[in-house]
């Protein structure tokens, strides 16, 4: 049986994405919220403002998550709630909120997963240069060991960050994302260099404040490489996808093992390199830190093959390919390779941190939300992280991407990634029909697939 007992089945969500209350609790602004007010920048120029409400409907989304037999949560706290100016002094209204969040929770029986950091920047740290500023790593550091202090009698489970891929490469590097710059390749480096040494620096932190027992780990994304064939040089062309990209000055487009490598093995991949701010060395002993757990984003796969010449070499999808509203491909392996690949290089607990379909969902006149390529897409992403399970990954649990439908970043509401659906105009939630097959897996510890 793949799925061990005691297998976590979760559900994530982030706190800008869903809590929306921007201007009540004392809560000071972030990056997303000035990012959003830029006309242009966010489809249909939406903004985080409501949400879906959750900072006010927090107990009725833990009844959701318990009616579907969700056994853990991972949300995030806003940065801002607890330190309104990111630094400084720390604002009550904000500790209530995720006290009684974390209580609701664990009178659930629901296990709180923490992410410190899931996009939402501090604004007033962001004025002062945010992770282009050398002390911007002890910034980090003061805000985690505030958490710790506050929340590690009941929260065992930490995670520094959330895909600093996305934040610093999208937020730095193409300005997609907030805080929407454009810099060059030097700077997007400096960056992501500070970003991974606050993240280390965090992790150190929560440790030495901890009220309880706890476990620290990180999250990272990228592109999965699927090996065109079983051949060895196949097979590391697919590795180098993860852990050793192709760099260049016109384009960073960083993966798991940019992270993972200085995180874990405290050396960064040869092709970044040339790009880290002076005296990175010195800065090596505080990014490698021990970790508990790895989290793994996986969303997108691609299939490559080996090349004479470069690290590995894309093949075109199969024509016609299934896609989801994202234009991501449907490609269920690509959970086999990551948690094979990532457990096999740093032997570490893996979790699946997130992983989910944003698909066209609507209410049926059946009253049903009918989703059915959502259960599909559990059903064999889910089977495919079995069957590397028992080729020997070491994977303890699976967050899928989302509980709600929520802000889904530059593309405002239109992406419905849920279990549950929202209704925007009066925030009303119900389960779609995969929350119930989800429901269904969990019973059955996945003994249905
Ligand atoms: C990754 C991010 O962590 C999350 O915030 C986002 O909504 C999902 N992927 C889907 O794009």
């Amino acid at each position: 049986m793949a799925f061990k007992e005691g297998f976590v089945w979760g559900t994530a969500t982030a706190s800008y994405q869903i809590e929306g209350a921007v201007n009540e609790g004392g809560r000071g602004e972030s990056v997303w919220d000035e990012f959003c007010r830029m006309k242009g920048k966010i489809d249909d120029d939406d903004n985080g403002d409501s949400a879906c409400d959750s900072y006010h409907r927090y107990s009725e989304d833990i009844q959701l998550m318990k009616e579907i037999g969700i056994k853990a949560y991972r949300f995030s706290i806003s940065w801002t709630r607890i330190l309104p100016d990111g630094i400084g002094e720390i604002n009550m209204e904000g500790v209530n909120y995720y006290n009684n969040l974390i209580n609701g929770l664990l009178e659930n029986g629901i296990e709180p997963y923490v992410t410190l950091f899931h996009w939402d920047y501090p604004m007033e740290l962001q004025y002062k240069g945010g992770w282009l500023n050398p002390e911007s790593p002890l910034w980090f550091e003061n805000y985690a060991a505030i958490c710790s202090r506050l929340f590690s009698d009941r929260v065992k489970y930490w995670i520094t960050s959330n895909e600093s891929q996305c934040y610093i490469g999208f937020g730095y590097g193409t300005g997609w994302h907030a805080p929407g710059f454009k810099l060059p390749v030097n700077q997007v480096v400096r960056a992501w260099h500070h970003n991974l040494k606050g993240l280390g620096l965090a992790a150190k932190a929560i440790r030495e404040n901890a009220k309880g027992e706890v476990k620290v780990g990180l999250v990272a994304c990228g592109e999965v490489g699927i090996p065109a064939s079983d051949s060895e040089a196949d097979m590391q062309a697919a590795r180098n996808v993860l852990f050793d990209r192709e760099h260049s000055e016109d384009s960073i487009d960083f993966g798991y093992g940019d992270l993972f490598e200085p995180a874990l093995k405290g050396e960064y991949p040869k092709s970044l390199i040339p790009y880290l701010p002076k005296g990175w060395q010195e800065d090596m002993k505080d990014i490698c830190v021990p970790l508990d757990f790895l989290g793994v984003n996986a969303y997108i796969g691609s299939i490559v093959e080996a090349c004479e010449n470069k690290k590995y070499r894309h093949l075109k999808l199969p024509v016609g390919i299934g896609k989801t509203s994202m234009e991501w491909p449907f490609k269920p392996e690509t959970l086999y390779w990551v948690t094979r690949f990532i457990s096999e290089r740093y032997k570490l607990p893996v979790y699946i941190t997130e992983n989910g379909m944003a698909n066209n969902d609507w209410i049926s006149t059946d009253g049903k939300i009918n989703d059915t390529q959502r259960e599909d897409y559990l059903n064999q992403y889910l089977s495919a992280l079995s069957k590397s399970i028992d080729d020997g990954a070491d994977v303890r649990g699976y967050f899928y991407w989302s509980l709600l439908d929520n802000f889904e970043w530059a593309y405002g509401y239109a992406k419905r990634f849920g279990l549950v659906y929202v209704d925007y105009s009066n925030f009303s939630r119900t389960l779609k029909q995969s929350a119930l097959r989800y429901k269904k897996i969990i019973e059955l510890n996945g003994e249905v697939l």
